[in-house]
């Protein structure tokens, strides 16, 4: 993550002036997210929140470890082993939350008042769907989740690189994307749930893919009302993060320790994001649907209100990402996904070799082992 720096050396006196007033910028938007705070906690009182562990078996009764517990893992084994990985890619993703805290606060500089009760709300909702995904996933028994632990840690200390280099509303830009990007991976995975019979698990990430279209609405609208009073600057920023390509927070996920330094997209993440293509959880259609959604939210063709040659430059450029765009390439990265063969996920467990975790009540009857 590059913080701002507006101190830094190796930047023109032009970009400084940009990030200062970008920043300014979204620090001025504090009013109007305090609105949306409202509203969201008027609308949806924190205690009204669906709890991940309702979606669980509940450990502390005999129904839930007998009958439960071995529903769960039957319906689990119906995953490929590639969506199991793409399920885990998923989970890391969400668990990289402690990172993205950081982010937020950085790169917003989020010490106005408005910004910092969203920030602490969203985190009290994003907590969850990591705890939802990451339990089931142990209790499938289909995930070392040892390796898992091992990647999140790796993956959290490794840092992310949004691409906005310092730019506060580059770095609007990317929220606004990736929450849309999830809302549509975990849609995706419901419907993998569901096609398994896992009616309680689909239920729960279809209330995590809900939960980030309202924050992908959230930072929608402070995107659009930033447009409304810089449009230029905006639209700008808009162009930039899409010419350099949105990456995924989760790009420099390793089992190592380390990334390599400067290394923008780690092999391991690399396979993931093939996996996640062939499986049809999130594919480049997909990215550009973000990309499309966004640049009609922001109405970025019909804008009759930018005043910089920049801006104007910035409008004729996104132009250039259309339904043609997308169908050419899209196809084209398609065919690509078919035909190549997937890495190996070590830590996924493979279904025949699938050691059960069947806790087993000392008062109930024997020979109620599940394992086929
Ligand atoms: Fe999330
Ligand atoms: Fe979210």
């Amino acid at each position: 993550m590059r913080l701002p720096d507006f101190e830094r050396q190796d930047m023109s006196p032009e970009r400084r002036k940009l990030l200062v007033a970008n920043a300014r910028l979204v620090r001025r938007l504090d009013k109007f997210v305090g609105e949306l705070v409202d509203e969201r906690e008027r609308d949806h009182p924190i205690h009204t929140l669906w709890m991940p562990s309702k979606f669980l078996p509940d450990m502390s009764t005999e129904e839930g470890r007998m009958v439960h517990l071995p529903e769960l893992q039957e319906q689990m084994d119906g995953y490929s082993d590639g969506e199991i990985a793409v399920q885990t890619l998923n989970a890391l993703t969400e668990e990289g939350l402690p990172l993205f805290m950081s982010a937020l606060t950085g790169e917003l500089a989020m010490q106005t008042p408005n910004w910092y009760r969203w920030k602490v709300r969203w985190t009290a909702e994003e907590g969850r769907h990591g705890d939802l995904i990451k339990a089931q996933l142990g209790l499938s028994g289909r995930v070392d989740m040892v390796a898992f632990d091992r990647m999140k840690t790796a993956y959290t200390n490794n840092d992310f690189d949004t691409g906005s280099d310092g730019d506060a509303v580059g770095f609007l830009v990317y929220t606004r994307f990736q929450e849309h990007g999830t809302q549509i991976a975990h849609r995706r995975t419901a419907r993998l749930a569901r096609r398994n019979g896992a009616e309680q698990f689909a239920t729960g990430l279809g209330n995590v893919a809900g939960e980030e279209g309202g924050h992908k609405t959230f930072y929608g609208a402070t995107l659009v009302e930033a447009a409304r009073r810089k449009p230029d600057t905006v639209i700008v920023s808009m162009n930039e993060m899409i010419g350099r390509g949105i990456v995924m927070p989760g790009a420099r996920m390793t089992e190592a320790e380390l990334a390599h330094r400067g290394q923008r997209e780690s092999a391991l993440f690399t396979g993931l994001k093939w996996a996640a293509e062939k499986a049809g959880v999130y594919t480049f259609n997909d990215y550009m649907d973000v990309v499309l959604g966004m640049k009609d939210e922001l109405e970025v063709e019909t804008r009759t209100d930018l005043s910089t040659p920049e801006g104007r430059k910035a409008q004729d450029e996104l132009g250039m990402y259309d339904q043609a765009y997308k169908e050419d390439r899209g196809g084209r990265i398609a065919g690509i996904a078919e035909r190549r063969k997937m890495p190996e996920f070590p830590w996924v467990r493979r279904r025949e070799s699938n050691q059960r975790y069947v806790i087993f009540d000392t008062k109930a009857p024997p020979g109620r082992s599940t394992t086929p």
